[in-house]
């Protein structure tokens, strides 16, 4: 069962519980996943969600993970996301191994690392922009003048500066999004993890948001953003493409779509 918690995620109850927090070394990976399943059902029935799967991530990248439906592209937002952990394998970020913690140290990781954007807001009604902003500064024990201030700077950045109190209801989805990219951005986590963020938006609101997540990533920050979408995927700087619950192609840091290859997307990847 899923319910949300202060940054607008969702959190899995019924976890396996604890070992040991290990030391946090210096990562030469932001990301490092090695060889993680997840089964579900096993026995006769089973379903390997994520089989086999390995990715490292350094910071500062761009990574779309694209993949069609049933590929486990949820499944692997969930294991990158620290929303749930895998069956088997271990998953470092930053250095620690989060693939054997329980629910709460998990949240706290999330709080800590993860700005969370998803395909439909996760914004809470009654509150207005800037408390909803706020929210995961509040779970982080940051003071009220401190976290006003950070709130309003991220509203500012993506082009909210005009909406600090207005709530939800009373913006348009592309707005309802810049709000939850400014909650993602505030605390300055080291991750962007963005889930289908343009799917429940118009064309145009759609290219605004992928504009902004683009800047935030050539200001510095690890973006990994999942989609079903190509020309959203080709947005990024590296195209992991996932099947059923395996890693198909990946075209490593640095690429670059090639325009002259549009109409064979195979050719890039
Ligand atoms: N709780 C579950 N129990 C059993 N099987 C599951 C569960 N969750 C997902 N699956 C299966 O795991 C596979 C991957 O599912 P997942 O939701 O990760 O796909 P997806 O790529 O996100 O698809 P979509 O684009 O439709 O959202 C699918 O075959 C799905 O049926
Ligand atoms: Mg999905």
């Amino acid at each position: 069962m899923y319910y949300y918690s202060n940054n607008g995620c969702p959190s899995v109850d019924g976890r396996r519980s604890v070992k040991k927090k290990e030391e946090a070394l210096p990562a030469e990976y932001l990301v490092d996943i090695e060889h993680i399943f997840k089964i579900y059902n096993p026995g006769e029935n089973e379903v390997r969600a994520l089989d086999d799967v390995s990715l490292q991530i350094k910071r500062g990248e761009f990574v779309a993970i694209v993949g069609q439906s049933g590929s486990g592209k949820s499944t692997f937002m969930n294991m990158l996301g620290c929303l749930d952990v895998p069956t088997a394998g271990s998953y470092h970020l930053d250095g620690q191994d989060v693939s054997r913690l329980s629910d709460d140290e998990l949240s706290e990781i999330r709080n800590k690392q993860i700005g969370f954007i998803f395909q439909g807001f996760n914004l809470i009604p009654a509150l207005t922009a800037t408390e909803n902003v706020e929210l995961p500064l509040i779970y982080r024990g940051m003071g009220a003048s401190e976290r006003h201030r950070l709130a309003r700077e991220a509203l500012e950045r993506v082009g909210l500066g005009h909406r600090l109190h207005h709530r939800p209801g009373e913006m348009s989805g592309g707005q309802q999004q810049r709000v939850a990219i400014a909650r993602a951005i505030a605390a300055r986590p080291p991750i962007i993890l963005a889930d289908e963020p343009t799917g429940n938006l118009d064309s145009h609101s759609g290219v605004e948001v992928m504009k902004i997540i683009k800047e935030l990533h050539q200001e510095g920050r690890t973006v990994i953003l999942i989609t079903h979408d190509d020309s959203v995927a080709r947005q990024a700087q590296r195209i992991v493409r996932i099947t059923d619950g395996h890693i198909e192609s990946d075209t490593g840091a640095g690429y670059r779509w090639d325009e002259t290859a549009e109409n064979d997307p195979a050719a890039n990847c």
